[in-house]
């Protein structure tokens, strides 16, 4: 039974009441800041391309659409719980009020799983781009420092990888207030550029270029949708910020379905525009967006968005090095990890050694590993933590029908289902491998629970404490 031990409300609030939690310095601005901040990036600058030419076709459209609205069930579910509950660690922490500590310890390495690839995946993607940038300005690196290990192109080690996880970890080092202000401005910036894309490129649409729309068929659109759903990646992540948040009731959810939804309207906006100005066979390239706009010879356009998609892809990484940070300071203050890494700083409240955590873990990942091929893992991590918390919401309404709800989830437990089905079907059209690589990691995680946290866990002391004095 000890497996299955939960944590109450009144605990949790014991934990981040007081000088114990972070500070509260963030409103529902800055919630959909960090949403679009963490979704729009490598997804819709990269990505787009290749799913269309690959996989989709023009109907790659539909593609952001089933994944949108996948995401929108498991958002309204996150939104529940995050105005419910207001800790930091977000699916691991709703899971320990659910379903007790071996599920949220699972959802808790599931979810270091997510931020750490995504943040390597991310700094890579930042890097190639950053590279291509300088070359336009007749500056290259030398070889053995421009990519991730591998000797047979004969690269090394991505040094502007490290670079970027370096700045950024100085950045969280300011403390959240300051932090999310930067956010803010870029995240302002990156919206702009999406907005130039649609309306200059709306003007070179020829829909002769929508047909055939299917080329690949349904099956087509549904892995384009799999893989597309990397692009929403990151709205998640605002839930990690609900114990940072002044009115978490009010702001989270507006947060995360606000950021969500202007993301879905974007992609769609942006891969219909993007399919009608170049036919999709083309569109096999590592900057469509910007290649389609140089394809209509607006090159200006073109720099510009290249920029912007830089300064995109800099907010995902910010924003997702951020989660991973919270999610440790979650995990360690609950014990499951050695303790003294959630030590705070007295002033601003950071959590210093958490970032430093994940600035080593980023920076040893994205610096040597080549992880193009790992980048599924991201999207399965993801997708079982939705499902998890979409079983959440809905097990807690009974199990614990009295606690204080300001949102809730509409036709539960409809949604509930709907989003186990939908992410569960994307789920499947991952590839095999990459099942693999995840049972691995889950393997490891339980080695590790057994070994370190099941003994470790603050609630498990608290219990045989409170046991001793009863008895
Ligand atoms: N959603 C994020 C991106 O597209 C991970 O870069």
């Amino acid at each position: 039974m000890k497996l299955f031990r939960k944590k109450s409300m009144d605990f949790m609030m014991r934990q981040t009441g007081g000088t114990n939690g972070l500070q509260k310095a963030l409103g529902a601005f800055d919630l959909t800041m960090l949403g679009v901040g963490a979704v729009i990036g490598t997804g819709i600058f990269v990505m787009t391309g290749i799913v269309a030419a690959k996989g989709a076709g023009p109907a790659i459209i539909f593609s952001f659409i089933f994944s949108g609205i996948a995401c929108a069930f498991a958002a309204l579910c996150y939104a529940e719980f995050a105005a419910m509950i207001p800790a930091s660690g977000s699916a691991y922490t709703y899971s320990y009020a659910t379903f007790g500590e071996l599920l949220a310890w699972i959802l808790g390495w599931d979810l270091i799983l997510e931020y750490g690839l995504a943040c390597s995946v991310v700094a890579s993607g930042w890097s190639a781009y950053f590279q291509e940038l300088i070359r336009g300005f007749g500056i290259s690196l030398p070889k053995v420092i421009s990519s991730a290990y591998s000797p047979a192109n004969g690269t090394y080690v991505d040094v502007m990888a490290v670079l970027i996880v370096l700045i950024l970890s100085a950045v969280l080092l300011t403390g959240v207030k300051q932090s999310s202000r930067i956010n803010d401005v870029m995240v302002i910036v990156k919206i702009g550029v999406v907005l130039l894309f649609i309306v200059v490129g709306a003007f070179y649409v020829r829909p002769s270029n929508w047909s055939p729309f299917m080329p690949y068929g349904l099956k087509g659109v549904m892995q384009g949708a799999a893989t597309a759903f990397l692009a929403y990646i990151g709205f998640d992540a605002v839930s990690s910020a609900s114990e940072e948040v002044r009115k978490p009731q009010r702001d989270m959810p507006i947060g995360i379905l606000t950021s969500l939804g202007i993301c879905m309207v974007l992609y769609i906006a942006v891969s219909a525009v993007l399919t009608g100005m170049i036919p999709y066979t083309k569109l096999n390239v590592g900057d469509p967006v910007a290649f389609a706009l140089r394809f209509v010879h607006q090159n200006w356009v073109a720099g510009f968005v290249s920029l912007g998609a830089i300064l995109g892809i800099t907010t995902v990484l910010f924003v997702m090095m951020y989660g991973q940070t919270r999610l440790f300071f979650a995990i360690s203050r609950d014990g499951l990890l050695p303790k003294g890494i959630s030590k705070l700083t007295k002033k601003s409240k950071t959590p210093t050694y958490c970032i430093l955590l994940t600035w080593l873990m980023a920076t040893v990942f994205s610096a040597v590993i080549p992880l193009n091929e790992l980048a599924e893992l991201t999207n399965i991590g993801t997708l079982f933590a939705f499902i998890v918390v979409a079983i959440g919401v809905a097990v807690l309404r009974i199990t614990q029908p009295d606690l204080k709800r300001t949102f809730k989830v509409p036709f539960l437990p409809v949604v509930s289902v709907l989003a186990v089905l939908s992410c569960g079907y994307l789920m499947i059209n991952l590839t095999g491998i990459t099942w693999v690589r995840f049972i691995i990691w889950f393997v490891l995680g339980l080695v590790l629970y057994f070994s370190y946290g099941f003994h470790h866990s603050v609630l498990g002391k608290n219990e045989i404490k409170l046991a001793k004095s009863e008895g």
